[in-house]
This record gives structure tokens, C-alpha cells and sequence, in this order.
């Protein structure tokens, strides 16, 4: 395992002390995981995103506790700086707090630095608990896919008369312990006006540059899905180099050009 001197929460806050922005990409594995960090990620989400992404699922619902804590412990196994934040999956902790504490603290063995959770006013009595009893929580407002069903799929959330709930929302997570929270498909100004008027950092996706930190899913900004919504920048076409790279293996294998001397011993 690698020798860890991980990002904690005082520098994360440090840099925005200083008017530096936090990066924050999703990570689920040890492939991946050590080269966002080393291009200077601060923060690596293991975000049931997950489901979407790696598992093949249509939705974050399907995603259980153990797929994050088994995604966490090998980002953590494969990585030394950055601060790590493990997804509470739905399901695992909305029953009470206990099964919450119980689900947070699974998390936060297998190497997470702190867990996030969905949710506003509702999730107040865990983030309390949990951050009372050595747990960091990042809350995550907006648009919320564990409750796809209830918001009706992705959009804006927070318009007209909802940007007052959001803002006592985002007040109430601050005031419960989280340190920092998520704005997921948020309209710009309100973002902006969150961000300056509750005192924990907020970290936006599709929610505006006026967030004190930007998330994205590695691969929609990696460029290896189809679509991409557009809130999203695709840095690279990564798909596309990685479906070459596959079709140049299948040509020279068929034709006989791979293994070539340098990829074998004779004897
Ligand atoms: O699971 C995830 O990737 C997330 C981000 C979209 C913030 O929650």
C-alpha cells in the first residue's frame, strides 16, 4: 500500500480560504483512481454513479453497500493524496440513524475520508450523529438521483418559489455538521447565492462557476460515453482512443502480427 499523505478537511477549506477552486472527479477503482490523483485532483467521489458507469445499471438504486465499500477500499488501496468521499447508497442508511452510523462507519474502514448523502432537512438528525462521532458528511442538493422517481428524472431543480427551500436546506446541513456540500442541476444564481451565504463549501455539478469547487463522473468527462448531458465538458475522447486501441489488438492477433518477437521468448 502506498504511503499516505492525504488532502484533510483543513486544506480543503484552505483553499478556498484562498479563492482556489476544489476539482473533485468520481473514481471506482484502482485502474483509474491513481491517475486522477495525479493529475491533482483534490477530492475522489466513489459516487454510486457507479451503477451507471461500471455495474451496467440503468439507475444508482441497485447499487448496495458492498459495491461501495468494495470501489472505496480500492481507491484507497491504490491511492495516497486525495481525500476520499464514499457515497451512502440508497437504501442503506434512510431507515434510521443507526443503520446509518452502522453504513457510514463500513464506509469510512474501508478508507473513505468522509461520506456524502442526498438529501436536505430530512437527513439532519444522521449528518448530526455521524459528524458528532468522527464522520465527516458532504450533503448533496438539487437534483438527487437516488429520488429520480419522486423529482420525476434529472433537471434543474431549485426554480422560482423552491430556491428559498433550497437555500434553508443548504442551511440546515451546514448547521447539522456537514462540511461541505454538492449542488447537483442547480440554477446558477441560486448556487451562487448559496455558496455565499452558508458557510460550508459547495462543490457543483451543473449548478454554475460561482460553486467553490467543480464535480464531474470521470467518464462522462473522459469522453467514454455516447452522451454527455450538458452540463459536462468531454477534456478527452478517451472511448474512442480505447475502442482503437481494442480494434488494433483484434487486427494483429487475427493476422498474426501480435505477438511479435520483442512480446515473447523462444525458449
Ligand atoms: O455519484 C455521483 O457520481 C455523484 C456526483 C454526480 C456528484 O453523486
Amino acid at each position: 500500500m502506498a504511503v499516505e499523505n492525504r488532502i484533510r478537511i483543513p486544506e480543503l477549506l484552505k483553499l478556498v480560504d484562498r479563492g482556489e477552486k476544489i476539482t473533485m472527479l468520481t473514481a471506482y477503482d484502482a485502474t483509474i483512481a491513481p491517475l486522477l490523483e495525479a493529475a491533482g485532483v483534490e477530492m475522489l467521489l466513489v459516487g454510486d454513479s457507479m451503477g451507471n458507469v461500471a455495474l451496467g445499471y440503468s439507475s444508482t438504486l441497485p447499487v448496495s453497500l458492498a459495491d461501495v465499500i468494495r470501489s472505496t477500499a480500492a481507491v484507497a488501496r491504490s491511492t495516497s493524496r486525495a481525500f476520499i468521499v464514499a457515497d451512502l447508497p440508497f437504501g442503506s442508511f434512510e431507515a434510521d440513524d443507526a443503520e446509518g452510523f452502522r453504513a457510514a462507519a463500513e464506509l469510512m474502514k474501508a478508507g473513505a475520508g468522509a461520506v456524502k448523502i442526498e438529501g436536505g432537512a430530512q437527513r439532519t438528525s444522521l449528518i448530526k450523529k455521524l459528524s458528532e462521532n468522527g464522520i465527516p458528511v458532504m450533503g448533496h442538493l438539487g437534483y438527487t438521483p437516488q429520488s429520480e422517481h419522486t423529482l420525476g428524472g434529472p433537471r434543474l431543480q431549485g426554480r422560482g418559489e423552491a430556491s428559498a427551500q433550497m437555500l434553508t436546506d443548504a442551511q440546515a446541513l451546514a448547521d447539522a455538521g456537514a462540511f461541505g456540500i454538492v449542488l447537483e442541476m442547480v440554477p446558477a444564481r441560486l448556487a451562487a447565492k448559496i455558496t455565499t451565504s452558508v458557510p460550508v463549501p459547495t462543490i457543483g455539478i451543473g449548478a454554475g462557476p460561482d460553486c467553490d469547487g467543480q464535480v464531474l463522473v470521470w467518464a462522462d468527462m473522459a469522453g467514454m460515453t455516447e452522451w454527455t448531458p450538458s452540463f459536462v465538458r468531454r477534456f478527452a475522447e478517451i472511448g474512442t482512443a480505447l475502442r482503437d486501441a481494442a480494434a488494433g489488438f483484434v487486427q494483429a492477433t487475427k493476422t498474426g502480427a501480435f505477438p511479435d518477437t520483442e512480446n515473447f521468448k523462444l525458449d
